[in-house]
């Protein structure tokens, strides 16, 4: 089984009953979901992606991957949120959160457009000089800032350096199909185009273009990918509770939040996993966390962590339960060597595999952790293949939309978003903004 929910350190929180008790609400959820009834009921195309998918741009998007792959040392993905989390998760989680620094025949990928950091895009702007560079801009509506600018610059670089002809064939970008401004400007520059389904949002996004095309460039295998997902979403269509580990996910984490816990940390002890953490917090908290509702998603790698969040977890605030993603093999081996003068008195692990180690160490903490008042939730995962990858992806998107039901929530928009970009819009000096920045610089002098 490539997924498995272990409830052995929760059942004392969330018991066998406390499931059942809650069943008649996730079944109803899932049936809003599975029938399309519920709310955001036009962005549900993910649900079928795995198996019902545009065979043809599947194919287009291997072509240009090659095509990349023989023509650049570095692909710059620029995007943000949705955009490109679900990407570079599975490039690090696949592959390696070190990817870049490693011996490959495959191009770096770094990302860029994620912040409006001068700095940040400065440093990978060196990063480039004398490198042959590709470009895909990934935004479905061809108009958030933070994208828009970088994207601004790498065209600017790309076309001073190859030429406009160059440039055309080396930019790739992933918008919508139809509308939006980066789709008609990219139909006149000849960019070639891949789509982000209307009926598809952001977070929700990693199994189209938006993810698979950096995806394959890195080398993964998509088909393999895919076939995970495919596999998940079998197993996620389920109507029994007692057969079903994403409805029982969901059945434990509101019961927890029924019980006042209101932060959930997801754990792993792969630093690989770190950026799948991070496209996990945007797909709970993008999804849940609206109506003054919603359970904070938050993450930490241990042991790392132990030694920074550690104290918190087991001994602060009683607010929190932890989702311990557990990794089951390892994908390298390494052996403890022996240390004739034993300064450091680990002699006794010697021999031993480091992976050891790391398990012995998550199981003392799910311990600990227990008995320090913190409730764990274990999600066992095969490995860090690509089929594993694909499965985790859709296992959490499926958990998350009927958990955004339960709460009573649309799990499908984001209206909070939006807040800050008028305000930065007014702030600017944006046309049409001119009543707000009168009122927000009434409360800068203020
Ligand atoms: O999940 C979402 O919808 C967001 O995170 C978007 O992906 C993000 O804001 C980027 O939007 P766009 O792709 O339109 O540039």
């Amino acid at each position: 089984m490539t997924l498995s929910l272990n409830n052995k350190f929760v059942n004392k929180y969330v018991t066998n009953n406390d499931i059942n008790n809650i069943s008649g609400e996730i079944y109803e959820a899932q049936r809003l979901l599975m029938n399309k009834t519920g709310e955001g009921n036009t962005f549900l195309g993910w649900l079928d992606l795995p198996v019902d998918y545009d065979k043809e741009e599947f194919a287009r998007i291997k072509k240009a991957a090659q095509k990349i792959q023989n023509s650049c040392d570095i692909l710059i993905v620029i995007g943000i949120g949705g955009s490109y989390l679900g990407a570079r998760a599975a490039i690090e989680y696949i592959k390696s959160a070190m990817y870049n620094n490693m011996k490959k025949n495959t191009p770096d990928i770094y990302f860029a457009g994620n912040s409006i950091s001068s700095s940040a895009l400065a440093d990978l702007l060196k990063i480039c000089e004398g490198k042959d560079i590709c470009v895909n801009i990934v935004s479905k509506s061809g108009t958030t800032t933070e994208p828009a600018v970088a994207f601004r610059i790498f065209r600017a670089l790309l076309e001073e350096k190859y030429g406009k002809d160059g440039a055309r064939e080396r930019i790739f970008a992933t918008t919508d199909k139809a509308k939006g401004t980066l789709k008609s400007f990219s139909d006149d520059e000849g960019y070639e185009t891949f789509v982000v389904p209307d009926d598809v949002g952001g977070r929700f996004s990693v199994l189209t273009a938006v993810g698979l095309l950096p995806i394959a460039v890195a080398g993964v295998d998509i088909d393999e990918l895919m076939k995970g997902a495919s596999d998940a979403r079998e197993a996620c269509f389920v109507e029994d509770i007692n057969k079903n580990d994403a409805l029982k996910y969901v059945a434990i984490r509101n019961q927890l939040y029924r019980q006042g816990k209101s932060t959930e940390i997801l754990v792993s002890y792969e630093p690989s996993a770190q950026m799948l953490c991070e496209w996990w917090k945007q797909l709970f908290g993008e999804s849940e966390g609206k109506d003054k509702k919603g359970i904070y998603p938050s993450s930490v790698i241990f042991s790392t962590d132990l030694h920074s969040l550690g104290q918190f977890i087991q001994d602060g605030e009683r607010i929190m339960f932890e989702t311990v993603l557990n990794i089951k093999k390892s994908s390298d081996t390494i052996i403890i060597p022996n240390d004739p003068n034993n300064i450091d008195k680990l002699n006794f692990l010697a021999g031993r595999e480091l992976s050891f180690v790391n398990e012995q160490a998550m199981l003392g903490t799910l311990f600990a952790h227990s008995d320090g008042d913190v409730p764990n939730i274990v999600i066992d995962i095969e490995d860090r293949s690509a089929h594993s990858f694909g499965y985790l992806v859709y296992f959490f998107e499926y958990a998350c939309a009927v958990s955004g039901y339960v709460l009573g929530v649309n799990p499908f928009n984001q209206p909070g978003v939006e807040s800050y970009k008028k305000n930065m819009f007014a702030l600017f000096g944006k046309e049409g903004y001119e009543e707000l920045r009168l009122e927000l610089q009434k409360r800068i002098d203020n």
